[in-house]
């Protein structure tokens, strides 16, 4: 058992459908050797007991603000001996009372009068997550220093499948656990700290401190074009919006970008050095080409898994019956680099239409990546802003919606912070 017996935390549970998973969250906290006090709102009661929280942490629950317990200032006495206060499930609702400072119940009144951190698991259906109330909230409580672990995507309680879903109970007791290892320690109380940084940072206000100084970073970005004959092709929906909005955010940390991009209708950053394809094939040689020296590769291209087999020199005319085209396999770009004897660091994206965070792990694991960064193709393709979940090896993180340039600005100071000591 790991040394956090004498820790202890405030669970506190909201009225939301994922209020289930919190019992198994208790239990395995308790497990961990944390002793919980669970707090509920009146809501979360109509979702789980107050008796079953009971009976797995052995301590009564604590829900009426007007009850009698601690001469009536429970809202006070348990933060005071937390080390933190974690809100798993968090509705849409709480967030929105936490971000404005209400405190018109039991739950949220602590949550204002605490002097320890505040972690929060948000739960919700992926409109309300993804609406601009919500995600305005959010970022006030990352500014206010809140850490927001999750949510997850994937099929909701509803029937949707979005983002929205709580992260469930063994990744929030790694959270919170790893949370407790490196935050205040026990009996001591410090201030709140910037905690944001672990599962969100901050949105960086330009402009960017130039931590990329003389880093060397090799962007892919936009679709790739495979000819079938000399007027026609295959191709896919990348605007290419992301890889270059990633290749500015990359120059305004100082680095030096060099920016290999598929055919796209839109203006290059100002300071890239820019190479322009076509193909998967013409994309894989500018990499090979411009490797050399490179501290950091990111391949944002959507790289066309097939090429045609043999296209024509000419325009194929039309003819009475099918037509069959034999497709062939491009090579897999970043794969190739990750894999070369000494990478650079090499972030890769994953866009999904299903299962995003199962296809995400999936394809960071078999292309031996530290990073990859996954979105869903609904969210993604040709819009101007977008939501991004990071996989590492210590999990995932979501980068709140928001425009691209910003996500931008927060996925490079991510990559330099991981970065910091191999490239020093
Ligand atoms: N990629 C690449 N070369 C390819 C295909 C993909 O460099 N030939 C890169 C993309 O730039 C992206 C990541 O690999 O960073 C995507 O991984 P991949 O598994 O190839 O994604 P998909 O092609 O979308 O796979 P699938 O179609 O099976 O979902």
């Amino acid at each position: 058992m790991e040394q956090t017996q004498t820790k202890r935390i405030v669970l506190g549970i909201t009225g939301g459908i994922a209020a289930y998973k919190a019992a198994e969250l208790a239990r395995l906290l308790v497990k961990q050797g944390i002793s919980v006090q669970v707090a509920m709102t009146e809501a979360a009661c109509h979702f789980i007991t107050p008796a079953t929280m009971q009976a797995l942490t052995g301590r009564p629950v604590l829900v009426d603000q007007w009850d009698a317990a601690d001469n009536g200032m429970a809202h006070i006495a348990a933060s005071r001996v937390a080390e933190a206060i974690v809100i798993a499930p968090a509705t849409a609702d709480f967030i929105a009372k936490l971000a404005h400072g209400l405190a018109d119940d039991l739950l949220s009144t602590m949550c204002l009068a605490r002097d320890c951190p505040l972690l929060v698991a948000p739960a919700m259906n992926k409109q309300m997550w993804a609406n601009a109330a919500t995600q305005r909230n959010v970022r006030q409580l990352i500014a206010d220093g809140v850490q927001v672990l999750g949510p997850d995507s994937g099929v909701q309680a509803c029937g949707e499948e979005g983002m929205g879903r709580m992260l469930e109970a063994e990744q929030l007791v790694k959270d919170i656990m790893d949370f407790l290892r490196n935050g205040k320690s026990a009996g001591t109380v410090s201030p709140i700290p910037d905690i944001s940084v672990r599962a969100h940072e901050k949105e960086p206000s330009q402009p960017q401190t130039r931590k990329l100084s003389g880093k060397k970073i090799l962007i892919t970005a936009g679709p790739t074009y495979e000819a079938i004959d000399t007027v026609r092709g295959i191709t896919n929906r990348s605007s290419g919006k992301m890889g270059y909005a990633i290749a500015q955010a990359a120059l305004e940390m100082g680095a030096q970008v060099t920016l290999i991009s598929g055919p796209t209708a839109i203006t290059k950053p100002q300071g890239a050095q820019a190479v322009d394809v076509q193909s998967a094939a013409q994309m894989f040689d500018a990499v090979k080409q411009h490797l050399a020296g490179c501290d950091i590769f990111i391949s944002v291209a959507a790289v066309a898994d097939y090429r045609v087999a043999h296209p024509s020199a000419q325009k194929i005319k039309k003819g009475s019956g099918n037509l069959t085209l034999e497709l062939e396999p491009n090579p897999d770009i970043l794969a190739y680099v990750a894999n070369l004897p000494n990478p650079p660091f090499c972030v890769g994206f994953a866009a999904e239409s299903e299962n995003l965070a199962e296809y995400a792990e999936q394809k960071r694991r078999a292309k031996k990546l530290p990073l990859l960064v996954g979105n869903l193709v609904q969210q993604a393709i040709g819009s101007d802003d977008n939501e991004l979940v990071l996989f590492d090896d210590s999990g995932r993180q979501t980068l709140p919606r928001a425009d691209k340039l910003t996500l931008a600005r927060l996925l490079m100071q991510r990559i330099a912070q991981r970065k910091k000591g191999a490239l020093q």
